[in-house]
């Protein structure tokens, strides 16, 4: 029987476009301000990605910055995952078209959709398959195209979302560190709540109907309870409770979303990590941008707890808990 090992991130790397939009470019384009907008969200700017690029080039450009951190060539990936809220197209895979990019012949490659909570779910699909043996090398990258499903009358939505990518290199874990646990959950009931209705089997060529529709108070609703409920989920399958988290980072939504959470779990604010005034909502993309953002910064140490945790269509949501090693960005 093959040994049940844990899993580790070796490498970390983001992209992000160069082109920035302000709260106030907004202001000329929606009946929106930039005051709004930051109090009752926390966000300042967002980048779009440009014409001539898709979501396949930004996580190529994640891929290789990851891939490059864990220290590792292309031919030793041999598996890439790619969760996207935003994806290229219907089939094949972002994940095959990154594949492609990066030069990588033969390995598998999927995407798995779990909306703005696909990074949680990716970390833990990828655990597994390391966990098992079956995949020594994975690349798991979050990557986001979504302001090409935006609808930029509806300033209910087009204020919120961003784009960009980040990516991870997992491998087999030293003794004690990596991932350590992960909580997922999910509730068809409210798929209603937050969709893009078109571009699937189900509903054909709706005017209008291929952008993000979004009952946003019902969402903020759903996020506040289930946001802090993953954490403590996944703090609880480690045996922790929230005094062992150092570190904090949850899916960027909203900052009220976040700091409701925070205060739910009783949570030191300074313990949390984020980039929402600066990305906007990036969907699968925002908990790696943040946790690449704790890595460069010089804070995470080895051995600290780190906690991630997410919310998004489906409804999914779900967390994990990491001892970070330091294998990722030199940190240990
Ligand atoms: O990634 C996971 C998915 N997404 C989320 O988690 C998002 C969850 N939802 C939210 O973040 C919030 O619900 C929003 C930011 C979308 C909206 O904030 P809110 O505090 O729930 O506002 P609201 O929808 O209750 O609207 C309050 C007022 C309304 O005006 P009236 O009816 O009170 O006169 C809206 O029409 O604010 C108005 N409004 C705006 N005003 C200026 C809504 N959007 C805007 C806007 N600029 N962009």
């Amino acid at each position: 029987m093959t040994k049940l090992t844990k899993s580790d991130i070796l490498g970390i790397g983001t992209s992000v476009p160069e082109r920035v939009l302000t709260n106030f470019d907004l202001e000329k384009m929606v009946d929106t301000n930039d005051e709004w907008i930051r109090t009752r969200t926390g966000i300042r700017e967002r980048r779009i990605i440009d014409d001539d690029e898709n979501v396949s080039d930004l996580a190529a450009r994640a891929a290789r910055a990851a891939v490059a951190d864990a220290g590792l060539s292309m031919e030793e990936i041999d598996l890439v995952l790619v969760a996207s809220g935003s994806p290229e197209m219907i089939w094949p895979s972002t994940a095959c078209l990154v594949q492609e990019k990066l030069g990588i012949k033969g390995c598998p490659a999927f995407d798995i959709q779990a909306a703005c909570a696909g990074f949680v779910y990716g970390l833990a699909v990828a655990d597994s398959f390391v966990s098992s043996g079956l995949y020594r090398r994975i690349l798991f990258i979050g990557a986001e195209a979504m302001t090409r499903f935006l609808d930029w009358t509806d300033r209910g939505t087009c204020i919120l979302f961003g784009d960009g990518a980040g990516a991870v290199v997992l491998g087999q874990a030293e003794e004690s560190y990596g991932l350590l646990s992960h909580y997922l959950a999910a509730d068809g009931s409210g798929a209603d709540m937050l969709k893009i209705p078109a571009g699937g089997s189900g509903v054909s060529g709706e005017r209008g109907a291929q952008t993000i529709h979004m009952r946003g108070n019902e969402v903020y609703k759903f996020a506040v309870k289930k946001l802090p409920a993953a954490v403590a989920g996944a703090l609880e399958q480690a045996g922790m409770t929230v005094a062992d988290v150092d570190y904090c980072v949850p899916h960027q939504a909203n900052k009220r979303i976040i700091d409701a959470a925070v205060e739910r779990l009783g949570l030191p604010r300074e313990k949390v990590v984020g980039n929402l005034e600066q990305y906007g909502n990036t969907s699968t993309a925002s908990i790696p941008l943040s946790l690449e953002k704790l890595v460069r910064s010089g804070d995470l140490k080895r051995g600290d707890i780190v906690v991630t945790a997410a919310v998004g269509a489906g409804l999914t949501w779900g967390a994990n808990v990491i001892r970070w090693s330091g294998a990722a960005g030199g940190t240990g």
